[in-house]
């Protein structure tokens, strides 16, 4: 907890932060209070805020000792988050830029089609692992039984990386855009290499985090009904 300090002082945790809707000022709401007031677990924070810091995985052995209440919900805002801020400001950019190079450019055409796909894919994958993964999860933390057939090693096979095939379209965007002192395209690829990064860390999360704690639960409740 070093830094903990510099968290709270700094506003730095903001990058994790912004996922329960932390959006002031420091003056106006010091992060201390903030997670206080909404109760939420500053080590927790603090311990994905360095990953963000070293793009890196989490230290996963210090998440497994939260609840997986916790966990859950720190995944389902991080959905959130990316469909409801970070895909919007990178759309909103996207029009921006076709404004600027016209619609019928090449690569206004190519980053619209791509990115929307991408997007499309992103939103079912969310809404499956919601779906099944986590409503799965939550049944057995609460009822002690699922009412899915699903095993969390459904969830474990299944998942894909989703950072990955961003990487191709900003290979695409760097490699091919030569307006890249226009501000729209700089937001364009700062928040695609922002949410890439973000995937990265979230989906460790998922593998290394969630899904050993969801299949220990199951061990320990098959165990208790037989
Ligand atoms: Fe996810
Ligand atoms: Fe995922």
């Amino acid at each position: 907890m070093n830094n903990l300090n510099e968290l709270s002082n700094c506003g730095n945790g903001r990058i994790v932060l912004n996922r329960y809707h932390y959006f002031g000022g420091l003056s106006e709401q010091p992060i201390m209070e903030f997670c206080e007031d909404n109760g939420i677990n500053l080590e927790f924070i603090h311990i994905l805020w360095e990953a963000f810091q070293t793009n890196s995985i989490p230290d996963t052995q210090l998440l497994m000792q939260f609840d997986t209440a916790m966990i859950i919900e720190y995944l389902e805002k991080t959905h959130a988050y990316y469909l409801d801020k970070l895909i919007p400001e990178i759309e909103l950019n996207i029009f921006r830029f076709a404004q600027l190079l016209g619609i019928e450019h090449p690569i206004i055409k190519h980053l619209i089609i791509h990115f929307d796909l991408y997007k499309q894919d992103l939103v079912a994958h969310i809404q499956d692992e919601e779906l099944f993964g986590f409503t799965h999860a939550k049944q057995l933390l609460i009822n002690g039984v699922s009412s899915l057939n699903y095993k969390i090693a459904h969830f474990e096979i299944e998942h894909e990386h989703k950072e990955e095939q961003l990487g191709e379209l900003l290979h695409f965007l760097k490699s091919n855009v030569s307006e890249c002192e226009v501000l729209p395209f700089k937001m364009i690829l700062s928040k695609l290499e922002l949410l890439q990064r973000d995937l990265f860390i979230h989906s460790s999360v998922e593998d290394e985090v969630l899904v050993p704690k969801v299949r220990l639960l199951e061990r320990v409740l098959l165990s208790r009904h037989h």
